[in-house]
């Protein structure tokens, strides 16, 4: 890229020449978030996906989400700036080997997160995101036996609330593992009127010490109705970004890795996409996000699914 080009001048002059729309979540950072056309949870983006007009979907985030929304849409043109933005949570779970632990429970129905590759949402009866996931396990019979997969700690979690029969998977992502409940509570002595909020694929001790556990797009609607002045915040630090647009005079802190040095509240995977990178994206048309059509036919029912009981 020619470095006197204005990048957000050009990706806003690309994306109306191509009828093309910017889906961002709220890991992405904060300039990516701000040339967005719409930015949000796992579940708003699949359900942006699902409705919007555009030729062409850019997506601003990982894989997972790219491919999810080009089984949702699949006339459109899908791209993702970086191929390599994976998520380890889907990298714990291969479809070949759930296929195999399925085989164990063949009288359950399969809930999977989001964060998971195709072929495992074709193995997959409903999909959740951690916005809707008590709503879906709770959308089935109280006698039903669950597997759920691939996030263990989102998995106990759900089971705790709701008390349900559930197998789960023992599958994690690596930047919510890494929190350090000890650090966490460091901070919190120091700014004793802090609150804490957790996303829930944390770890069980963190999410027993938070005040507020939820979805991204939870816990920033908490930090705008909640009356607390500082936060500390356990989810990946790219949400920071829209909590400190609604709310300029709060204090938000992000949440201290056991390693203070190793920048791992970062996802390494969401930072792969960069302004640079979304300009040469929009223009060449690529990479482009494929899904095999068996599997895409398979996977679009358990996604629809879920958007049915999330409508
Ligand atoms: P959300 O459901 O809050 O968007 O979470 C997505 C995610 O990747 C969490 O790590
Ligand atoms: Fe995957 Fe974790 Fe990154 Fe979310 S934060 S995309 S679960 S690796």
């Amino acid at each position: 890229v020619d470095s006197s080009i204005d990048l957000v001048a050009e990706i806003a002059r690309l994306k109306k020449e191509k009828n093309a729309v910017i889906l961002a979540h709220y890991y992405q950072t904060g300039d990516i978030q701000d040339i967005a056309d719409f930015v949000g949870d796992s579940l708003a983006l699949s359900q942006q996906a699902a409705k919007t007009d555009a030729d062409i979907i850019v997506f601003a985030g990982v894989h997972f989400m790219a491919e999810t929304a080009k089984i949702l849409s699949p006339s459109k043109k899908v791209l993702i700036p970086d191929m390599n933005a994976g998520c380890s949570l889907a990298d714990s779970c291969k479809a070949e080997d759930f296929a195999e632990f399925l085989k164990n429970y063949p009288d359950h129905t399969v809930i999977s997160y989001v964060n998971t590759t195709a072929d495992v949402k074709a193995l997959t009866d409903i999909v959740c995101t951690s916005s809707n996931a008590v709503q879906i396990v709770q959308s089935l019979p109280a006698d039903a036996k669950i597997v759920f997969g691939p996030d263990r700690n989102l998995g106990s979690y759900i089971k705790n609330l709701t008390g349900r029969d559930m197998v789960i998977w023992d599958g994690a992502c690596h930047v919510h593992e890494e929190f350090s409940l000890e650090r966490i509570l460091e901070l919190k002595k120091e700014h004793p009127n802090a609150k804490i909020l957790a996303h829930p694929e944390c770890k069980k001790p963190i999410l027993l010490v938070a005040d507020h556990v939820g979805s991204t797009a939870e816990l920033l609607k908490f930090s705008i109705t909640d009356d607390a002045q500082e936060y500390i915040v356990a989810t990946e630090t790219g949400i920071i970004h829209q909590m400190h647009k609604s709310n300029p005079d709060k204090v938000f802190i992000p949440a201290p890795p056991l390693d203070s040095t190793c920048g791992c509240n970062n996802c390494n995977f969401m930072k792969l996409i960069t302004l640079k990178k979304l300009y040469n994206t929009l223009l060449y048309e690529m990479p482009e996000v494929v899904v095999d059509e068996e599997v895409s036919r398979k996977a679009v029912r358990s996604i629809k699914a879920m958007l049915d009981i999330s409508a």
